[in-house]
């Protein structure tokens, strides 16, 4: 799991950071320990996908961030296995760990055209944008938000 994220989370952020802050920031979001507390956590859920030899594809994680909201920490899939359908089985995943959520939000790369494309594509709206301070930088983010598959929104 460390190493799948680690691998593709810095090809996100690889024009963001320098190499050694990417490190610095993987060691501290993507370690061991701290995936182990994750994995915990009662308010935090992930799910996978794996392949027939038990290649780890891609993973997801999702948080409750209210009586009926969601949060979508991360989603992954392995670079070579992107475009065939693993996140949209993984968003999907997201949403049946917390069938009780009416909404999700996530926050994304303000660049990230295509990761913004595929939630675009899966009901997901801008709903804001904020700066996030990493390694002495400010990150641009947007922030999107989506009302559950399937409900009218309100
Ligand atoms: C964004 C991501 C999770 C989507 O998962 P996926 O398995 O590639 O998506 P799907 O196959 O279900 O959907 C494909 C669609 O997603 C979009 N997409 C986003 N990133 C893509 C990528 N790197 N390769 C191919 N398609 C991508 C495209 O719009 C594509 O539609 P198209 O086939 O018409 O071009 C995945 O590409 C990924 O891990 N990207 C790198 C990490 C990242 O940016 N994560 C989001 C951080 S919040």
């Amino acid at each position: 799991m460390r190493r799948l994220l680690v691998r593709t989370w810095a090809a996100a952020f690889g024009g963001l950071l320098s190499p050694s802050e990417l490190r610095e920031v993987s060691r501290r979001w993507h370690g061991v320990a701290a995936l182990a507390e994750q994995t915990r956590d009662k308010g935090c859920c992930s799910a996978v996908a794996v392949s027939a030899s038990g290649r780890l594809l891609g993973l997801v994680t999702c948080g409750r961030s209210g009586a009926r909201a969601a949060f979508l920490n991360r989603l992954y899939v392995r670079p070579g296995r992107q475009g065939g359908g693993l996140g949209e089985r993984l968003l999907a995943a997201a949403w049946r760990a917390w069938p009780e959520a009416r909404s999700m939000r996530l926050e994304v790369l303000k660049d990230n055209d295509r990761a913004i494309a595929f939630y675009r594509r899966h009901g997901f709206r801008v709903a804001g944008r904020r700066s996030m301070r990493l390694e002495g930088k400010a990150v641009p983010l947007a922030v999107m938000e989506a009302s559950r598959p399937g409900r009218r929104s309100s």
